[in-house]
């Protein structure tokens, strides 16, 4: 048996303050899209998320729910479980950061780092912000806020410090010899340059709140939240039990982001592992955000995106498809409904709907249902299309490693509109009566073409790729990347059913359509 690559990929772990809305998805929805082509594409794959449970914000939001953190994490932790029912995320694994085993992990890890030297006691004088879970100086502020525009407070209390400023040539070597760890560039660009402006050693632990994970040997301090959270990562593989995971995960393959974090993946992270003499993860990619239809979306504004809401309304594979489909993945993005809608009609419904449609249709009508002989020659037309399907892994495959998740499937609608051109082209509604062995070649190839291009969309579009494939006679075993190409190839000689639209029109409430 031939052992399978690992491939180990990370979500950020949610604050578990407020219920999930269209950022966890996003960002849980990116990793779940790789996640799913990588184990198609035979890789041997962990993906993991869960909920970041510590730390004053979670502890205020407990209090101003009127109960206590423990009871109040179990619950809203629960919500962010039930969104991965909802937009099918096929995550390996869920952590929780109030796991008894995530303690024990943080523990070590400090005392490693402590062991190493690397840890201090002193006195943190300076500004917190509770929203950030950030400590910033005075001369970061902006009007007084945090350069995000959260509140801050001043902090002074009995703190451990980690050295972190210690890390900073070795950081900009790191970056140096590995110039994919960063992504995508212009976001590298600024974390070198925060860098290279120096860095101030970081409080690590906190003491005017206890919700937290205790310092070893002095539990009048809990740790700082982000050094809890971030050790989530090696948690899950249970390193600090010498777990056979870790040998075989262990470093991350990728720790998917947003913008906002990225500083406390590429720098705080590295840094403190680097520390602790443990290996680094090999690339951490920041995403943009969302606004909504231009504006910033905001609980103040009322204008959160809900996204079961979504689901709800515009349909699972829908919302899926056109979060990844949409905007450039790694910038911002505006959601606007009318793109939304845009895109469900015109790519899912015109573009792949009805070639699926047009073609099963004229199998089941002009050929009994039987599935016609991939033919042994193929003329010029067919030879193009077939061409371009065969070319479309390796093509999509480089752009899911960049994380250009759009450009992949644009490179699949590419091949799409090359099928619906060579069927107009081809026309074999026409060639019933004149040519009714050249319509079977037709028909052949591009039930061929549709079933390259189901199985490439099951990562993004899962059930309704999983329909396709049903209405094509694919088996269950022959749907994964092994068969994509010449390796495959349609099996003639089945009978169909009756064909279903599998990707409908946008309906409005009233049941209208657009
Ligand atoms: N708990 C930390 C992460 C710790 S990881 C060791 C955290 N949690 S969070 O719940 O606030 O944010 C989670 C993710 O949601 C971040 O990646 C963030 O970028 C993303 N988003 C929040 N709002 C967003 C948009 N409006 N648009 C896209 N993503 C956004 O940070």
């Amino acid at each position: 048996m031939t052992m399978n690559k690992p491939y180990y990929l990370t979500t950020p772990i949610y604050y578990v303050n407020d219920k999930p809305h269209i950022g966890h998805a996003y960002t849980t929805l990116a990793c779940d899209f790789l996640a799913r082509f990588k184990r198609l594409d035979g890789f041997d794959v962990m993906f993991l998320t869960g909920t970041d449970e510590h730390g004053q914000k979670v502890q205020e939001a407990a209090n101003k729910a009127g109960t206590d953190p423990r009871s109040f994490t179990d619950s809203v932790s629960q919500n962010f479980r039930d969104l991965l029912g909802v937009m099918n995320f096929s995550n390996d694994a869920f952590i929780r950061t109030t796991e008894e085993r995530h303690y024990r992990s943080t523990q070590t890890l400090w005392s490693r780092l402590e062991e190493r030297g690397h840890i201090r006691l002193d006195k943190y004088a300076g500004w917190y912000s509770v929203r950030d879970e950030a400590f910033f100086t005075e001369t970061e502020l902006v009007d007084g806020k945090a350069p995000t525009g959260a509140p801050v407070e001043w902090v002074e209390e009995p703190s451990y410090f980690f050295n972190l400023s210690h890390w900073q040539q070795p950081l900009l070597e790191y970056y140096q010899q590995n110039p994919d760890f960063i992504a995508p560039e212009g976001r590298k660009k600024e974390v070198i340059s925060f860098v290279s402006s120096g860095l101030r050693d970081l409080s690590v632990s906190r003491t005017t709140f206890d919700w937290g994970i205790p310092v070893p040997k002095d539990s009048a301090h809990v740790m700082y939240v982000w050094l809890d959270a971030l050790t989530n990562y090696i948690t899950a593989l249970d390193w600090h039990e010498g777990a056979e995971a870790f040998e075989k995960y262990w470093p991350a393959d990728l720790h998917m982001v947003g913008k906002d974090i990225l500083r406390f993946h590429a720098v705080y992270w590295p840094a403190f592992l680097m520390a602790a003499e443990l290996p680094l993860p090999k690339r951490v990619f920041a995403h943009g955000w969302w606004t909504n239809e231009g504006e910033k979306i905001s609980k103040s504004l009322g204008n959160v995106i809900d996204p079961l809401k979504l689901v709800e309304e515009y349909g699972l594979d829908q919302t899926r498809y056109f979060l990844m489909r949409e905007v450039p993945f790694g910038r911002d993005g505006d959601f606007v409904r009318d793109q939304m809608i845009q895109r469900i009609n015109s790519d899912l419904a015109n573009d792949i709907g009805n070639l699926a449609q047009r073609t099963l249709s004229l199998v089941f009508k002009n050929l009994d249902g039987v599935i016609p002989a991939f033919p042994k020659k193929l003329q010029t037309a067919d030879a193009a299309l077939i061409e371009a399907a065969d070319g479309l892994l390796d093509a999509v495959r480089a752009e899911m490693d960049k994380q250009a998740f759009h450009e992949a499937l644009r490179l699949v609608w590419e091949v799409i509109a090359k099928a619906n051109r060579y069927i107009d082209q081809t026309a074999p509604w026409a060639l019933k009566k004149t040519d009714p062995a050249r319509m079977a070649e037709v028909l052949a190839v591009l039930l061929e073409t549709i079933r390259q291009v189901a199985i490439l969309i099951q990562p993004i579009m899962p059930v309704s790729a999983a329909r396709l494939l049903d209405q094509l006679l694919i088996e269950e075993g022959a749907r994964d990347f092994a068969v994509i190409g010449g390796a495959g190839r349609i099996a003639s000689g089945q009978t169909i059913a009756r064909p279903e639209g599998v990707f409908p029109r946008f309906m409005d409430e009233k049941g209208e359509e657009h």
